[in-house]
């Protein structure tokens, strides 16, 4: 595990403050902060909200991949704890090899600046002492260690909703790889979505490699757009087509490391570019 000092409470250019890794140099939620960006990039595409009000059996499971300092699963948290009338009950599991940046988070000066206030932080600070933490509508366990591996002991077909957000593939390569995403799909069911900040072409093309249907998400501050993953087509608003299979074939970095010799032609022929 880290200690806590390689993490650093920093103020992004637009002022908010964030979480800084000292080793990559990555700042957690860079472009609009830990209170805007987990609503806007995560939580609201996801139609948490919506999914959570439909009369399915079971939870909803919702796989937080890159704990950090606990913004994304505490708005989930939090959105999930207001409900008063509680059709279903929401499961988060939030993976990540070390607690350090959430230990700082939750210091009485940076707790509110990250979105853990209210049942949200009581839930936190729970999570950091037990591995886990229950409300009246969910349930928020952790899952230590070192991904992709920990994905591996998550039961197949399990997960609704995944949050993916680890740092870039240039700090993080291994958890944009062909390889991560598919120990991913194997644990998404039926009508599952992805959510992601990254908007690179590699990411989509990993995806779609590892059995995704893919679309563009939602338009970032710097003005590049996310990217929504899932395993039915029809859940996604904007599918990739055929303008960008044709951009693909011009791109400079157009897939990740492990993705087979015939990549291009594996997704030139897939179903959603026919
Ligand atoms: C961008 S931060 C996540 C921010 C977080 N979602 C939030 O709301 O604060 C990425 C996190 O992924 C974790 N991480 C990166 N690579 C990992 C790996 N191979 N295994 C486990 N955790 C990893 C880092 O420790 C870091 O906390």
């Amino acid at each position: 595990m880290s200690e806590p000092q390689a993490f650093e409470v920093v103020a992004t250019r637009s002022g908010v403050r964030a979480m800084l890794d000292r080793r990559t140099g990555e700042v957690m939620h860079p472009l609009s902060g830990p209170t805007e960006e987990p609503r806007s990039l995560y939580v609201r595409p996801s139609r948490l909200e919506e999914r959570l009000g439909a009369a399915e059996p079971g939870s909803l499971v919702l796989l937080d991949v890159g704990l950090g300092a606990g913004s994304n699963a505490a708005a989930a948290w939090a959105l999930s704890e207001a409900r008063v009338a509680c059709v279903r009950k929401l499961h988060i599991v939030s993976f990540d090899r070390t607690f350090a940046a959430l230990e700082l988070a939750l210091a009485p000066e940076h707790r509110a600046a990250f979105g853990l206030t209210g049942t949200a932080l009581a839930a936190g600070s729970r999570l950091l002492d037990h591995r886990q933490a229950e409300g009246a509508n969910t349930v928020w366990r952790a899952s230590p260690g070192e991904l992709p591996s920990t994905l591996l002991d998550e039961p197949p077909a399990s997960a609704d909703i995944v949050y993916w957000d680890p740092f870039s593939p240039r700090a993080n390569p291994g958890l944009w790889s062909v390889a991560a995403f598919t120990a991913l799909r194997r644990l998404c069911r039926d009508g599952a979505t992805v959510h992601t900040y990254s908007g690179a072409t590699a990411t989509r093309t990993a995806l779609l490699l590892a059995g995704f249907d893919v679309g563009l998400g939602e338009v970032l501050p710097s003005g590049r757009q996310a990217t929504v993953a899932a395993t039915r087509l029809e859940d996604l608003e904007r599918p990739l087509d055929r303008r960008w299979l044709e951009r693909l074939s011009r791109s400079s970095a157009p897939f990740s490391p492990d993705a087979p010799a015939d990549a291009f032609a594996r997704i030139a022929g897939m179903p959603a570019f026919g």
